[in-house]
């Protein structure tokens, strides 16, 4: 077996790590002191590029107010001439069809199921004042400690609730923002100014997120997870303003106030990094994502039809062998009249075989798939009808979002019955609560919570109390 030389192995050591491989690295709370060690390095390498970025922060950081006041009327403006050129029978901006909407979801999957995680390195110092706004804000994030409330939980359900869970095959771009945020969680300590920079190019209200809001819930898509965004990253009280305020506040007296701003400067610019809303918005290829769809699936449909099945002359399980032919197995199962494309998808056979829970496919394609492969057979025509491929399916059984939330939102029987009664569901918390009593003093109590808050733990069951605690501690003590 070949051996490394040195000059390799250094050369190895010293490559930053995929955005992806760090990410996972990081989401599940176990990282090992290597894995955190590769982190840093990415972080610095990222940085390394945000450098040489151009950003619209202004040179002198007296200026940041204004410059914020001057973002927030800009974006005012930008989004009432979209309104009004909606209003005047425009197209949608940013999806094409729902399908497009769902994989926009599905891509930033990665970025919002970390939401809120590059403060986290700020917690230890929740007694400096210094800090206040940064942990208001990451608690915020949190939901401070109520499930319905917490960022992450919130984008969970919204996943889940449109089928579009599947989201570990995207490219190494997707994971950038994602890897970022986790690596500035653990490593605030070196990287305090970047946080900061970071924070502040973050909680900005930007155009996309209304026009995102606005544009799901046209396509009967719960925007509840963008509405939130824009009610507490306000400029006037909420996180925008905190993170501008967080600037000044963090700013050194004595040291180089020169070098803070020009980090503070370079951490924002990180936001530009990877895979972001717009670009992800304009890579959508409803064409591609289709045969997408069919290449996964021939792994397991290629043993899953009989030999009476056949399309041009070849087996359905002979197509699926190759999944490199799906464009030509689809463009002959559209000759043989598989897809009337351009039409009303309830008048193609392989819509109907997909869809009725009757239906001999039935279960083979999630939510997502199916509108996908709804969208594109409908095609140039689909503005002629109903355009959603579940409420093709299932038109009484729509509820309107907000009714869905309220009802989702109330407390179940089995949570306000008797809390004293001992259940296996609760036994996280009880457990929490037992180690809390028994703690010796205010640092170890402070050391499960904060455990417990990493953006792998405060959406579980715990980590919603820990963040319930600590947000109490935390209020008392500012
Ligand atoms: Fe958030």
């Amino acid at each position: 077996m070949q051996t490394m030389s040195f000059v390799e192995n250094v050369a190895q050591e010293l490559q930053p790590q995929p955005a992806r491989s760090v990410y996972f690295d990081l989401a599940d709370g176990q990282a090992s002191a290597r894995e955190l060690e590769m982190a840093e390095y990415y972080l610095s390498d990222q940085l390394v590029k945000a450098a040489h970025l151009e950003s619209d922060l202004p040179e002198r950081m007296e200026e940041l107010g204004a410059w914020m006041q001057a973002g927030v009327e800009q974006v005012g403006q930008s989004y009432r001439s979209y309104l009004d050129a909606r209003q005047a029978g425009g197209a949608r901006r940013y999806f094409t069809n729902k399908s497009h909407a769902l994989c926009f979801l599905k891509s930033v999957a990665p970025t919002k199921l970390v939401d809120g995680a590059w403060l986290y390195g700020l917690l230890p110092r929740w007694q400096d004042a210094r800090f206040s706004s940064l942990i208001k804000t990451y608690l915020e994030e949190l939901g401070e400690g109520l499930p319905a409330k917490n960022h992450v939980l919130l984008y969970k359900k919204l996943l889940t609730s449109q089928g579009c869970q599947r989201w570990d095959e995207l490219s190494d771009d997707h994971y950038v923002q994602g890897a970022i945020q986790l690596a500035l969680a653990h490593h605030a300590e070196r990287f305090l100014p970047e946080v900061i920079g970071f924070n502040l190019g973050y909680e900005q209200l930007p155009l996309h997120l209304l026009i995102t809001a606005y544009e799901l819930k046209e396509l009967g898509i719960d925007p509840y997870y963008f509405t939130l965004h824009i009610t507490v990253d306000n400029a006037d009280s909420g996180h925008a303003k905190q993170a501008v305020d967080a600037v000044f506040d963090a700013m050194p007296k004595l040291g180089d106030a020169g070098d803070f701003w020009r980090r503070v400067r370079n951490g924002y610019k990180l936001n530009l990094l990877g895979a972001i809303t717009n670009s992800v918005i304009a890579s959508f290829d409803l064409e591609q994502e289709m045969m997408a769809i069919f290449k996964r699936k021939s792994a397991i449909g290629q043993h899953a039809h009989s030999d009476y099945r056949r399309v041009a002359g070849r087996t359905v399980n002979d197509w699926l062998s190759a999944p490199a032919e799906v464009a030509a197995f689809t463009a002959a199962m559209e000759h043989e009249g598989w897809f009337k494309r351009h039409q009303d998808p309830q008048n193609s056979r392989f819509w109907k075989m997909i869809q009725s829970e009757k239906a001999k496919m039935f279960g083979v394609f999630s939510a997502y798939e199916q509108q996908v492969i709804y969208d594109w057979i409908a095609g140039d025509a689909a503005s002629e009808f109903t355009c959603t491929a579940s409420s093709a399916r299932l038109p009484q059984r729509r509820l309107p979002a907000e009714t869905k939330r309220r009802l989702l939102d109330a407390p179940q029987p089995e949570q306000v019955a008797d809390e004293s009664f001992d259940n296996d569901f609760d036994a996280e918390v009880r457990a929490l609560e037992a180690k809390l009593d028994a703690s010796a003093n205010q640092q170890q109590t402070m050391s499960m919570l904060l455990a417990l808050m990493s953006p792998a733990n405060h959406h579980t069951a715990p980590g919603l109390k820990a963040t319930q605690i600590f947000s109490e501690l935390f209020a008392a003590a500012s």
